[in-house]
């Protein structure tokens, strides 16, 4: 039995889903504990594509119990879309279960998050728009509605008939913004909750009976860790915990019930929105490299907008692996860098103002916002690795980037990713099983 965090390492979009869809088959439960429809997790199976923002992944395995836990937030109208999208793809939604505590997003959290981010202008954070920073902010003003309330539908009537009208006010008069009408919104939500009955439960007594019965837990992040509230890039971050410990309050367990931390990086960097990026690549360097053919040009799943992409940033990966604790690495994405001359790993930061150097990542600080990133330049390899099975099948150069990784995070490389699909994938080491193997920084 092991109980395991599969943990995004940089800004989101690692490919998170591709390796808890690996994760997933020796899994029982699958839980997601934070975010709420931001995410964009893809996976593609057998040539079909599936793109999931609340349901684990791991639904995709007959069987499997996918639990979308007590820390995310839950826009009703987003999950059931999900499970009638699954429905009509044939396959059995039967197996999510929804926590009577995870909170609701409603149509005035998007409203609010839309008109917000747009009214901060040039200091506009480029949120999804999917209401999540409203949501929790409720949540944390303990006025929130929550799954529990959504399926009551006197609990919910009586806070919308308090809620909404204050709602209104801020709709009105701050963002010129009709008001919203809460008879409308109980009608609709209320067979939502009709609807996502059968699905809700105590899924922390679900989890902690499962870890009772040596059942095998997966939890799969959202976002990544510095797009993490406490952790993260902030104010550029999303508004829940993404890191490892936030599995324990968003699934409602204890941390003594965890036995492993893997975090899934890409081989580069992208993010998507706005805020501070050391290693982006820009103008003619980012034309250039999308020339090469490669998949430079990603898209973010949830918006479709252009995410940004730049090198690999070992500093801003050190500090990943020390606030996760991070036991092994899945590299992902080896393959979009197989055309490339040369490759940048950014291996510590210059402050622009007083020339001093950080190894560490200056956050708290206030630092990183100036800093400019320092680079050690490796060949590329030049031959394409989506073909390769095992590490030994990888080209020398391709092997030097990655031991050059592992050297400067302190950490192995268990898995490395080398195409979407399932058996575009090199087991190093078992990532779940192995040895726990934190190496020397250097
Ligand atoms: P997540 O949010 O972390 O689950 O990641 P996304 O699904 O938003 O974005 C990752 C994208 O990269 C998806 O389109 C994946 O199918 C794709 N992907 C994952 N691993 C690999 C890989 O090794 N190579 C390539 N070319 N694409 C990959
Ligand atoms: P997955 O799970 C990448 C980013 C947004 C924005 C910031 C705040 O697919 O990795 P929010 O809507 O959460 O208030 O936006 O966070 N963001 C993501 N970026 N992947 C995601 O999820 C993201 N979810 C939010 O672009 O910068
Ligand atoms: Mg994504």
């Amino acid at each position: 039995m092991a109980n395991v965090i599969v943990v995004g390492a940089q800004w989101g979009d690692e490919g998170k889903a591709k390796i808890t869809d690996l994760l997933s088959k020796s899994a029982d439960y699958i839980v997601r504990y934070q975010g709420g429809s931001n995410a964009g997790h893809t996976v593609v199976v057998d040539g079909d594509t599936y793109k999931f923002h609340l349901i684990p992944s791991g639904i995709l395995y007959p069987g499997k119990i996918a639990v979308v836990g007590p820390g995310t937030v839950v826009d009703p109208k987003v999950l059931l879309e999900e499970i009638e999208d699954l429905k009509r793809r044939e396959i059995d939604p039967s197996g999510l279960k929804v926590s009577t505590q995870a909170h609701v997003t409603m149509p005035y959290h998007l409203a609010i998050d839309q008109a917000e981010d747009s009214g901060r202008g040039r200091k506009k954070i480029g949120t999804t728009g999917r209401g999540i920073g409203p949501t929790y902010a409720d949540k944390s003003d303990r006025i929130g509605i929550r799954i529990c309330d959504l399926i009551d539908p006197n609990e919910l009537k009586e806070k919308l008939e308090w809620l909404v009208p204050r709602k209104n006010i801020m709709l009105e008069r701050l963002y010129s913004l009709p008001p919203a009408d809460p008879k409308k919104i109980f009608e609709e939500y209320k067979i939502f909750g009709e609807k996502l009955k059968p699905y809700v439960v105590d899924t922390s007594a679900l989890i902690f009976n499962a870890i009772k019965n040596k059942k095998n837990i997966l939890f799969e992040g959202a976002q990544g860790t510095l797009l993490d509230l406490d952790h993260g890039t902030y104010p550029y971050v999303t508004s829940s915990n993404p890191v490892a410990g936030g599995a324990c309050v968003g699934g409602g367990i204890g941390p003594t019930s965890i036995d492993r931390i893997i975090g899934v990086s890409k081989a580069f960097t992208t993010r998507v929105g706005e805020g501070p990026f050391p290693t982006e690549v820009f103008g003619r360097e980012a034309d250039e490299l999308r020339a090469k053919g490669t998949a430079w040009a990603e898209f973010g799943t949830t918006t479709g907008r252009p995410r940004r992409v730049g090198w690999l940033d070992a500093v801003l990966l050190r500090y990943a692996v020390r606030v996760n604790g991070i036991d092994c690495l899945a590299i992902t994405k080896l393959d979009v860098l197989d055309n490339l001359d040369e490759l940048n790993i950014c291996v510590a930061y210059e402050d622009t103002t007083t020339g001093s150097k950080y190894y560490d990542l200056p956050l708290a600080a206030g630092i990183f916002k100036r800093v400019k990133p320092i680079f050690e330049t490796l060949p590329g390899w030049k031959t394409s690795t989506n073909k390769c099975r095992t590490r030994d099948d990888l080209p020398e150069k391709a092997k030097n980037y990655l031991d050059r990784i592992q050297e400067l995070l302190g950490v192995s490389i268990a898995i490395v990713s080398v195409g979407q699909k399932r058996h575009h994938t090199i087991v190093i080491e078992d990532p779940i099983h192995g040895p726990k193997r934190v190496l020397q920084q250097s």
